[in-house]
């Protein structure tokens, strides 16, 4: 039996606040934390002309990854938090992780990253997030079709393949704009030429002269419609790989991961957006729920604003809800919607 002392003291420690536990750690180390996942930056290596992979080393409260997937990263810029999703381009296996990251021409955090995080500066990590990752059981045979940045969840897949040590074919399509921005092309070549199940095509042009009708495909890979696909890249490259594959009725067998999605703003009537907790009223049309809650000077959570990293998720309480990125409307009472990819089609109550 504990003792009155005893029983003290851990109601004690039950009613210390553990963020305050970790304000007081951070002084000690930067990395230690009983709450978050922090990472220290190591090292960084250019890739490209505007993209350098950012070595980090995680605290003990890391879990791991599977290839293919990303990684919420938190910084403070100028006192203001920022959060931006980055694909984790490195092994699960090693003890370090890398993200390979294209500096945006006016992107805050990108910028940020390549300019003014310094080695040695601590990061804050989200969990890893994301299904754009192969299936347990590999097929016999792969396409991987990368634009661009979009080469980076590609990468980790062919890591992939190749560490089960499987016999799966892998042909890799990789589009870029010129030869210096290929990422990755040396390792890349490297793997090819060990591994006799990796070919790779490259592919140079402007969006407008990378083609991926099925003459194209066909020409380059030939037996392109019988793989598993994983296509990621600008828009216009994935639209055109999506309308192959619907063409040849092979959609069923084409996954796509898209970077910096839009939620898209819908010029549509205007309807009542009740904010419980808050005790705001506004009216949202044309906009986002998070757009018509940060009009009304709330200011609710958010990272992405593209509907992936689920950080401005919210309970709506009742009304019809259209979510964006699906199109779906809900009407259901009680739900969890995502706030930056959700505009109201009718009377919408949340609990914020
Ligand atoms: S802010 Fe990331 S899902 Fe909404």
């Amino acid at each position: 039996m504990a003792s009155p002392n005893s029983q003290t003291h851990e109601t004690s420690l039950h009613l210390i606040d553990r963020h305050w536990v970790d304000f007081v750690l951070a002084h000690v180390n930067p990395l230690w934390s009983v709450v978050a996942t922090k990472a220290r930056l190591l090292e960084v290596r250019r890739e490209s002309p505007d993209t350098s992979t950012f070595v980090l080393q995680p605290n003990s409260r890391w879990q791991g990854f599977r290839p293919g997937q990303f990684v919420p990263l938190r910084v403070r810029i100028d006192g203001v938090v920022h959060e931006r999703c980055y694909t984790l381009t490195g092994p699960p296996s090693a003890t370090t992780l890398e993200l390979t990251i294209r500096r945006r021409p006016g992107g805050i955090v990108s910028s940020f990253l390549h300019d003014r995080l310094r080695v040695g500066a601590v990061v804050e990590l989200g969990p890893a997030q994301g299904d754009f990752v192969l299936p347990e059981v590999l097929p016999g045979k792969l396409l991987l079709i990368a634009g661009g940045i979009g080469i980076t969840p590609l990468y980790g897949l062919v890591h992939d393949v190749l560490a089960r040590e499987s016999n799966t074919d892998v042909a890799l399509l990789y589009y870029a704009h010129g030869d210096r921005d290929f990422v990755f092309r040396t390792a890349l070549d490297a793997l090819a030429v060990v591994s006799p199940a990796l070919r790779i095509d490259y592919v140079t042009g402007g969006r407008s002269h990378a083609p991926c009708d099925a003459t194209t495909l066909a020409r380059i890979v030939p037996d392109w419609s019988e793989r598993l696909a994983y296509a990621c890249g600008p828009e216009p490259l994935l639209e055109a790989v999506g309308a192959t594959f619907a063409a040849a009725d092979r959609s069923a067998w084409l996954r796509v991961e898209r970077f910096g999605r839009k939620a898209p703003t819908v010029a549509g009537t205007a309807h009542t957006v009740t904010y419980a907790r808050s005790g705001v009223v506004a009216v949202a049309g044309g906009s986002t729920l998070l757009e018509a809650a940060e009009c009304a000077g709330l200011r609710p959570a958010y990272g992405c604003r593209m509907g992936i990293c689920r950080t401005c998720r919210c309970r709506k309480v009742e009304g019809p809800v259209r979510d964006l990125s699906t199109g779906a409307v809900d009407d259901a009472p009680g739900r969890d919607i995502r706030l930056c990819v959700t505009e109201p089609v009718g009377p919408v109550t949340l609990d914020l």
